[in-house]
């Protein structure tokens, strides 16, 4: 069953006649999207990926992970934004809510590393891998970024330590440009297996490139159903389709239509703790596509019911700047019924005989009722189950859609010159050479 979606709680802040005007327009940034001669055009690579993907490469992937599964009890991840999240969101999604493994069969355990700088989160990690059969999985597009080429020299000689140069680069899959940037000439030298990240796919929209099928194969997954969701979502979402056949074009003419009536922050709420990555993928791809020039929606995030306790207090109640989007799952995998209790000293009888599930599909309507009664207009993206289909879907969904709302915006969907700023000032704090003159500057800034 496909993704749906649903815009009838929108009103009355906006309505479905403001949403139906929008048709037009929003199909434009589709064809815009297909055509790829938009702003930021050199990057459209993703558009049609998911389709086009040829088996032989997906075999190629499926038999990289399952070499090095062999030797491995463990797999560290090293990546950061692009080169981490969408893996990351899928593993999580996927995963025994506690074990952290598949329902099936046996795999190593996934760690990710290179996300940070934290001195204690790399050690720690480094006192669990001391007691592991570990292999390496290193992700840069441009080889240079300063938080995993970190954790990839501490951990490659950590592993080089343990096991030995030549057997740590049989342990070691390196995925980066297929010319350019350290990582490549590192990946030659050693020779490690290598995966190309394509020129023409930026680090968000990169899931379904080796960038997230490696780990996410690595993990245990199947890729080939990830990829056959997205490509489902690509032709629902193709120029061919009218706006309410094409859920995503839908989606962002709504979001559009809310930022223009003053709605500031989009919040995607979830009611499964396993689609908390999820969101945090989905932060990275509006956030960084959207703000810039001094506009977009500040992409947030909540797990539900949990954050009813904390932030539910500020979304019914706070600044009517906010709108909500709800990722509903419709079937949990697991059954779980709330039994009868002789005391009924919690006074729960009332629920016994009743799924686990019902209790949070009534917490779901109830938050969603009592948010638009407060304010908060309401977005609901409802999905069968929670399996590689339809996060495949769902991440064609949203990449489709970001790239819309960037264009009905009016900003490049594809660039992120934002995330220098901070890259520019620790260089200059850290003394990087060819950074003399900001280091100089940023001295006298300190000391005011
Ligand atoms: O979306 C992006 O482009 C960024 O988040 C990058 O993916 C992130 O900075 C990592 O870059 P790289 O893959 O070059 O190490």
């Amino acid at each position: 069953m496909s993704l749906t979606l649903s815009l009838d709680h929108l009103s009355p802040f906006i309505t479905q006649k403001e949403i139906d005007a929008m048709a037009g327009e929003a199909l434009d940034k589709v064809v815009m999207v297909h055509q790829k001669k938009g702003p930021g055009n050199d990057f459209l690579g993703w558009v049609d990926l998911a389709s086009s993907i040829k088996s032989s490469f997906l075999e190629e992937v499926e038999e990289a992970a399952a070499s090095l599964r062999q030797q491995c009890d463990a797999i560290v991840v090293i990546g950061i934004g692009g080169s981490y999240l969408g893996a990351k969101a899928v593993i999580s999604a996927l995963a025994h809510n506690f074990t952290q493994k598949p329902a099936v069969g046996v795999h190593p355990e996934i760690f990710f590393a290179g996300n940070n700088i934290s001195e204690d989160y790399i050690a720690e990690l480094m006192d669990v891998l001391e007691e592991k059969e570990y292999g390496l999985v290193v992700i840069s597009k441009s080889g240079t970024t300063t938080e995993p080429a970190m954790a990839f020299r501490i951990l490659k000689k950590h592993l080089e330590e343990k096991i030995g140069r030549e057997e740590a680069g049989k342990r070691i899959i390196a995925i980066t440009d297929a010319h350019k940037g350290a990582l490549r000439t590192l990946a030659g030298r050693e020779g490690y297996r290598s995966f190309v990240i394509p020129d023409d796919i930026g680090g968000r929209y990169s899931v379904l490139t080796p960038v997230g099928l490696v780990p996410i194969a690595l993990a245990g997954y199947d890729i080939r159903t990830l990829v056959q969701g997205a490509a489902d979502m690509e032709d629902l979402t193709c120029p061919a389709r009218t706006f309410h056949e094409n859920p995503a074009a839908q989606y962002a003419a709504a979001r559009h239509l809310l930022y223009k009536a003053g709605k500031k922050i989009e919040i995607l709420a979830n009611y499964q703790p396993k689609l908390h990555f999820f969101a945090e993928w989905w932060k990275q791809l509006f956030g960084e596509s959207e703000g810039k020039d001094g506009k977009g929606l500040y992409p947030a995030s909540v797990d539900f019911t949990t954050d009813l306790h904390s932030l539910g207090q500020y979304i019914q109640e706070g600044e009517r700047i906010l709108f909500e989007t709800v990722l509903s799952i419709e079937k949990p995998e697991r059954k779980v019924i709330i039994p009868e209790d002789a005391d009924d000293l919690d006074k729960l009888n009332y629920l016994s005989g009743k799924r686990y599930d019902e209790v949070n599909k009534m917490a779901e309507l109830g938050t969603l009722l009592a948010h638009v009664d407060g304010g908060v207009p309401n977005i609901k993206i409802t999905i069968e189950k929670l399996d590689e289909y339809h996060l495949g879907q769902m991440i064609y969904f949203f990449e489709k859609a970001c790239a819309i709302s960037g264009y009905l915006l009016g900003v490049n969907p594809f660039n992120q010159p934002g995330v220098e700023a901070y890259k520019r000032n620790m260089f200059a704090l850290l003394g990087k050479p060819g950074f003399e003159k900001e280091t100089e500057a940023i001295r006298k800034k300190i000391k005011g």
